[in-house]
């Protein structure tokens, strides 16, 4: 069930009355390097473009009486029944951008029981991510060496995680122009321009900057085995982290032998690549062009979903990038996506008011879950699936 916007609602998110109106507010908080780093794509940010006009490529067909009182949106994957068909995508140093940011996403997704991904390039450590949320899943960018892949594989399972996500789009990191032109490095180097940043965003720098350095000390990288122990700001800003376009399949395999739990692979856009995940022995697969941050042009996941899902009936297709309605994960859902995630708002949530502004933003969409599957006519989220969507536009 849903409930309505509560009283209790901290002042500052009463104006926020959907995912979108995050991003504004939390532009407002942010440095411009940090904002620029969530925000960004890459290139000409045709795909991040594209991910969100792929979602109005399609109309909805409503069917009217239906008795429709009793509606759930919850959702059956991997033997748990969240609350909702949705859950938070890993986003890399979320704890530059809010407070201690994956342990509130981590917190928030554990009150709304639905699904949080830690990133493996986080700043705070997966062991207490997981112990924040033991329902979390981990994401994983697959080391360039054996010994560093059972390392981490290790790591995981000993952490207590049940869900292993690897990421594949990233054989290199996508061009991030917008890094160059806000100041955004990884590491951050320090500058005047970066204290600069600094002083003119002072909820920021008191409310989050300052306060992890005083109480935590200087933020590292926690979750990578090529670049753990790697401080988040630091003058020798080129590290190595770690080559990884000699992957293959076979190192996908190498995982599916050593990871004894639940095996997801995060962004697939073809049907053939469908098909090498499954026969490596993944559990589920995420269609993702990482949120329009890798490959500019790249294809939205949207479009190549019901291919994807064709290929492979016997396994649940999730997806991600530019989900940002309740609307937009019905369409996934009748495109034949069991579950779906979303980044960059759920981040914005975190950095504008933290654990409780997640689960604000997580309310929202559930609401509008809740109210739309009502004028549609469905009363469980498989009624999507039964000729609901047509193309937006052109002859029928
Ligand atoms: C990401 N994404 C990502 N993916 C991943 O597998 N590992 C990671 O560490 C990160 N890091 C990351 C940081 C930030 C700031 C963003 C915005 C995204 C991609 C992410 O998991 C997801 O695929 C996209 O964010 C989905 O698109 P939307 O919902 O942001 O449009």
């Amino acid at each position: 069930g849903t409930r309505t916007i509560a009283t209790d609602t901290p002042r500052r998110l009463r104006s926020i009355l959907s995912l979108e109106d995050f991003e504004p507010a939390a532009r407002r908080v942010l440095p411009r390097p940090v904002y620029g780093y969530v925000a960004g794509g890459c290139e000409t940010d045709a795909s991040l473009a594209g991910n969100r006009s792929a979602f109005a490529e399609w109309g909805f067909v409503t069917r009217v009486l239906q008795g429709v009182a009793q509606r759930s949106q919850a959702t059956t994957l991997f033997g748990k029944t969240w609350s909702a068909p949705f859950g938070i995508a890993p986003m890399g140093m979320c704890a530059l951008a809010a407070y201690r940011g994956d342990l509130a996403l981590a917190q928030a997704a554990a009150a709304a029981n639905i699904p949080m991904v830690c990133s493996g390039t986080g700043l705070i450590a997966l062991e207490d991510v997981r112990r924040a949320n033991p329902d979390a899943w981990f994401q994983a960018y697959v080391p360039g060496e054996t010994a560093r892949i059972e390392a981490l594989v290790e790591r995981v399972a000993r952490a207590g995680y049940g869900t292993l996500v690897v990421t594949a789009d990233t054989a290199v990191s996508g061009n991030r122009e917008n890094h160059v032109r806000v100041g955004f490095s990884s590491p951050l180097r320090p500058s005047v321009a970066l204290a600069w940043q600094g002083v003119t965003h002072p909820r920021w720098l008191f409310g989050s900057f300052l306060r992890t350095l005083a109480q935590h000390g200087m933020p590292h990288f926690e979750n990578s085995q090529a670049t753990r122990g790697a401080p988040i700001l630091s003058r020798n800003a080129v590290r190595d982290f770690g080559a990884r376009d000699h992957l293959g399949w076979e190192h996908l395999g190498l995982i599916r032998r050593l990871w004894k739990g639940q095996l997801v692979v995060k962004g697939i856009l073809s049907a053939a690549d469908a098909r090498s995940a499954r026969d490596c022995g993944a559990d589920g697969l995420i269609v993702s062009n990482h949120g329009g941050r890798q490959l500019d042009g790249a294809v939205s996941p949207l479009r190549v979903l019901p291919s994807v899902v064709a290929a492979v009936p016997e396994l649940p297709v999730m997806m991600d990038s530019g989900v940002r309605r309740g609307n937009d994960v019905l369409k996934a859902i009748a495109l034949g996506a069991r579950f779906v995630f979303i980044g960059r708002p759920f981040l914005y949530a975190a950095a504008v008011g933290g654990e409780p502004g997640v689960r604000h933003g997580i309310t929202l969409l559930q609401q509008e879950i809740h109210r739309n599957m009502a004028l549609l006519g469905i009363s469980r989220l498989e009624q999507m699936r039964e000729g609901r969507l047509v193309p937006a536009q052109g002859p029928l």
